[in-house]
């Protein structure tokens, strides 16, 4: 695992975007993984400014979404369908039959992650998987349990997710208590991870990403295990209010 940090938020953001495009740039019709979240939105921004300036070519790219909350209508300001549209699908040249996002309208959810696991691997897998991390270190809604489901599947919230995704609903009650999430060997059949960090509510979940100990309580040192993840995040997130080492 590398880990890169930046000096700030901005710099973060930039430097995930560029990998992002010299992946792009390196195979126009590779397979993206694509994550949701506050962290990725300085990223997602660049990329559209990239786009602007006739940098980025997204027109063969496909994109595989992390989760999406279960049930949620696309059209839910909060859902993840409707904020990859807003931060980036409707600003590139991304074709529209090649977005995948885990279907927070479908009557049959486990169908649904069946399908989307299999549409993965019809794609030839992912190429470059971006990811935030919970507080409670969860990556994509691999939340921290005694094991942890391989493959596309509904799970259920925990408290602490709850109560850190509640910002963006009106009311905690709001948000809803399940998702469709990719399952821990999905992202880890990815070729290569970016992990993006930001803020020292992150600096004790990436202290533990980094002690390089393999735990399910937290869901993200499970990359340890892959051998191409680079971790780009922020002082804040690296070294905490205190600027103390990791
Ligand atoms: C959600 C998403 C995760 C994301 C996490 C962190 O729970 N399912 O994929 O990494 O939030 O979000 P933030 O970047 O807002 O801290």
């Amino acid at each position: 695992m590398r880990i890169s940090i930046c000096e700030n938020y901005c710099e973060m953001s930039k430097e995930a975007a560029k990998l992002i495009a010299s992946q792009i740039n390196l195979k126009p019709d590779c397979v993206l993984g694509f994550a949701t979240g506050s962290t990725p939105i300085g990223m997602y921004h660049e990329l559209c400014e990239m786009y602007k300036k006739g940098e980025i070519d997204f027109s063969s790219v496909t994109s595989f979404n992390l989760d999406e909350y279960y049930p949620i209508k696309k059209s839910n300001p909060e859902s993840y369908n409707y904020y990859m549209w807003d931060n980036l699908f409707s600003h590139v040249n991304i074709n529209p039959q090649k977005i995948h996002i885990p279907d927070g309208e479908t009557l049959d959810p486990d169908k649904e992650c069946e399908d989307y696991e299999n549409a993965i691997a019809h794609c030839g897998g992912i190429d470059l998987q971006i990811l935030g991390i919970g507080r409670n270190g969860h990556i994509g809604f691999n939340e921290p349990n005694d094991s942890l489901d391989t493959k596309t599947h509904v799970t259920y919230l925990t408290e602490s997710t709850l109560s850190a995704n509640s910002r963006f609903f009106a009311s905690i009650d709001e948000v809803p208590k399940k998702a469709i999430t990719m399952g821990v060997s999905t992202i880890l059949k990815s070729k290569k991870i970016v992990m993006l960090a930001s803020g020292s509510s992150k600096h004790h979940v990436i202290k533990e990403l980094l002690s390089e100990k393999v735990n399910t309580a937290v869901p993200a040192t499970l990359l340890n295990i892959h051998r191409d993840v680079v971790v780009i995040c922020d002082k804040e997130a690296y070294y905490g209010n205190d600027t103390e080492k990791c």
